[in-house]
């Protein structure tokens, strides 16, 4: 088996492992109460908060703990934007953004009657600044772009646009669930956002966990009721052993991204030179400005479907980028931003990580030609 899907998920860490394990044991108490079962687990949550915080340079108030990377955009997104209503209904995004950010403003601008500008991008998946300027207007009061494009890898000028919003006073959020582990991290501060969204099984953390940095006095609207939970931000008990999967996971594998980028380089250099040999492929990962670990290509002729199972036929694990539905593949909205409508779904997406070898790559290189030879074929 090769897995070379790092961008869908990554597996859990041993180290995370060990330090979830007294979460389904001996400490299994309710952190609301007031016994001393409780305080116990109450006690540990403050601690595993106050470590986020730390390692964020954040305020520990400033830790919102969710389910993972799509709750935390939706509550950064339908909180903010239902919390400002009064104050202005137009909202910014980018065309290449997770469904989870997508289809928040797709339910704002049906239901809720906001106005939505998504930004295009460039033949590299990159918004352009010019264009981020002009789509501001008087009455914009949220921004949300990705830091990097789970699809192809693309990172975004998300410090330049997070500036730019704080000196107009508009909010900006950044769904980060991609570049946490893989980029270098110093603190939360460098994105210049209000909101960030972070996601632990996307580097070697837990599925299930993750969590929203909400700069203070930012307080969004709550989109789960019931407890006064989390600062009154998100109601529910807390999963203990997913935020301490979490923490541990972020302090393990992020400030030093287990996504190396020298070592993944070369991999990635070897895969792309196979794959610009291959007749009908052709790379949509940007050269720069992109992350280490990711290398997606479109192939002429061929869709997703027959792409993805040639390759778990020869036990390779990959993505095609785009959801599948009733056994056929919507194409895939990111390749649609770049202009390539042709080929939208025959999007294969190799995302490698801390355990890809050399010895994995010569084997896909070598049976590359032929598999994607197959699936042009059988069209
Ligand atoms: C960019 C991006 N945002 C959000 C998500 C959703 O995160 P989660 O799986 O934690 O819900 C993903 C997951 O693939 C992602 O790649």
């Amino acid at each position: 088996m090769i897995y070379f899907d790092y961008n869908a998920t990554t597996p859990l860490d041993p180290m995370v492992r060990e330090a979830m394990l007294p979460f389904w044991g001996e400490i299994w108490g309710n952190p609301s109460s007031v016994h001393h079962v409780g305080r116990k687990a109450r006690a540990l949550l403050d601690d595993a908060r106050d470590r986020t915080a730390i390692f964020l340079g954040a305020k520990p108030s400033e830790v919102v703990f969710t389910s993972g990377g799509t709750e935390a955009n939706n509550l950064a997104i339908l909180g903010t934007a239902r919390l400002l209503k009064n104050k202005g209904k137009h909202l910014i995004t980018s065309a290449v953004e997770h469904h989870a950010v997508l289809h928040c403003f797709d339910y704002l601008e049906k239901m809720e009657g906001y106005s939505v500008s998504r930004l295009p991008v460039n033949s590299e998946g990159r918004i352009s600044l010019d264009d981020f300027r002009k789509a501001i207007r008087p009455d914009t009061i949220l921004v949300s772009l990705m830091a990097a494009n789970n699809e192809i890898g693309t990172i975004q000028p998300v410090s330049e646009v997070g500036q730019l919003c704080r000196e107009r006073g508009i909010i900006f959020h950044t769904d980060a669930v991609q570049w946490f582990g893989k980029e270098p991290f110093i603190k939360v501060s460098q994105f210049n956002a209000d909101l960030v969204s972070v996601c632990a099984h996307k580097f070697h953390g837990p599925k299930g966990a993750g969590l929203l940095y909400i700069r203070s006095p930012l307080h969004p609207d709550p989109i789960l009721f019931g407890g006064g939970h989390e600062n009154e931000r998100r109601a529910g008990t807390e999963n203990l052993a997913g935020i301490f999967g979490l923490v541990s996971a972020l302090e393990k594998n992020v400030k030093n991204p287990v996504f190396n980028r020298f070592y993944l380089q070369p991999l990635i250099a070897q895969l792309k030179s196979c794959v610009l040999a291959i007749k009908g492929c052709e790379l949509v990962s940007p050269a720069d400005g992109s992350l280490a670990n990711t290398v997606s290509f479109t192939v002429t002729g061929s869709d997703g479907i027959a792409l993805m199972a040639g390759l778990d036929m020869e036990g390779i694990c990959a993505s095609s980028g785009s959801a599948c539905s009733a056994g056929s593949l919507e194409p895939s909205h990111v390749i649609l931003a770049l202009g390539k409508g042709d080929v939208a779904n025959s999007l294969v997406r190799f995302s490698l990580g801390r355990d890809s070898s050399n010895e994995e790559v010569d084997f896909v290189c070598d049976l590359l030609p032929k598999i994607i030879f197959r699936a042009q074929k059988n069209q």
